[in-house]
């Protein structure tokens, strides 16, 4: 069994965004800027903003996190985006998912410029990325598939099993790798919580991707042997053995699955890592698109 070490991969990948960074800056351009909406106090959120803010400084992103309370009405929300969609010298928006109930993620999401949007999650993004255009990708599909090329890991041809359907993970990684290109044409099934008998698909995929925020989803019975697997979920499960009383554990029970497969993405430091990176990686297109526009 390989472990698919997302976060040395993601390391290098940030050496090599770092790299551009300096090199643009050194040529007298200004650096790259990401902006981060966060709305409330989950926790999980706020960490995950953290860990976002704090790579882009490790590789030269101008970073500002706007932190608004939870009661912030939808349109205050929208100009707040709009906003940050005029400046000249931010060349990326995100709003941390998930929103509050009383706001409407789409009417969020779509406040923010096409070029700007580099979690991909706009209409237009994702329209451009179903007919198979060029655009900013959503991270964590885009970090999937780098960590699959970065292990020489063949897509094509393969029956991939994805499980759940969300608009952060499971619907574009479905398309992206069902797609005719590069790196891609896999025949996809795409599982979620109204499939009937997950199992019989779980054990007939070549790659499984779980991305259903279950834990423990899946166990030795639901995977062949010599299986892909990539786990996309992540839980903070209380353990007093460790300093914080909690460990992280995945979709995939790791211990159970693991000795069957031929590689799997331990959590964490499997895909969570590539998810950050890959954001930098839009950011610094979105960046280098503006330098050359202007
Ligand atoms: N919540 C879970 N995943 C994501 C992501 O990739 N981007 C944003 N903005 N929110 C998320």
């Amino acid at each position: 069994m390989i472990l698919l070490d997302g976060k040395a991969t993601a390391l290098s990948i940030q050496n090599d965004l770092r790299l551009k960074i300096a090199s643009s800056l050194a040529n007298g351009f200004r650096p790259p800027g990401l902006v981060a909406v966060l709305v409330g106090e989950d926790p999980a959120s706020h960490a995950y903003v953290r860990n976002k803010a704090l790579a882009c400084k490790n590789v030269g992103i101008y970073t500002e996190v706007q932190h608004e309370p939870g009661s912030i009405p939808e349109g205050q929300l929208i100009e707040i985006v709009q906003q940050h969609c005029e400046r000249p010298e931010i060349d990326g928006i995100i709003v941390q998912l998930p929103l509050p109930k009383s706001i409407d993620p789409d009417n969020i999401l779509n406040a923010i410029l096409p070029t700007k949007d580099v979690d991909g999650f706009t209409v237009t993004n994702s329209g451009k990325l179903m007919l198979g255009m060029p655009t900013l990708a959503p991270a964590t599909p885009l970090g999937i598939v780098r960590l699959l090329q970065h292990y020489q890991i063949a897509t094509d041809g393969k029956h991939v099993v994805v499980v759940g359907r969300s608009r952060t993970v499971g619907t574009p990684v479905a398309l992206i790798l069902s797609q005719n290109s590069l790196y891609a044409n896999a025949t996809v099934t795409l599982c979620h919580s109204h499939t009937v008998d997950l199992r019989h698909y779980t054990q007939s995929a070549d790659i499984l991707i779980v991305a259903a925020g279950k834990h423990h989803l899946i166990a030795a019975a639901d995977v062949k042997a010599g299986t892909v697997v990539i786990d996309v979920g992540i839980h903070a499960v209380s353990d007093s053995s460790k300093k914080m009383g909690f460990r992280y554990e995945g979709d995939v029970n790791f211990a159970e699955v693991a000795p069957l497969c031929s590689h799997i993405t331990p959590v964490p430091g499997g895909v969570g890592p590539m998810t950050i990176a890959m954001l930098l990686s839009n950011t610094v297109d979105s960046y280098q698109h503006s330098l050359k526009q202007s």
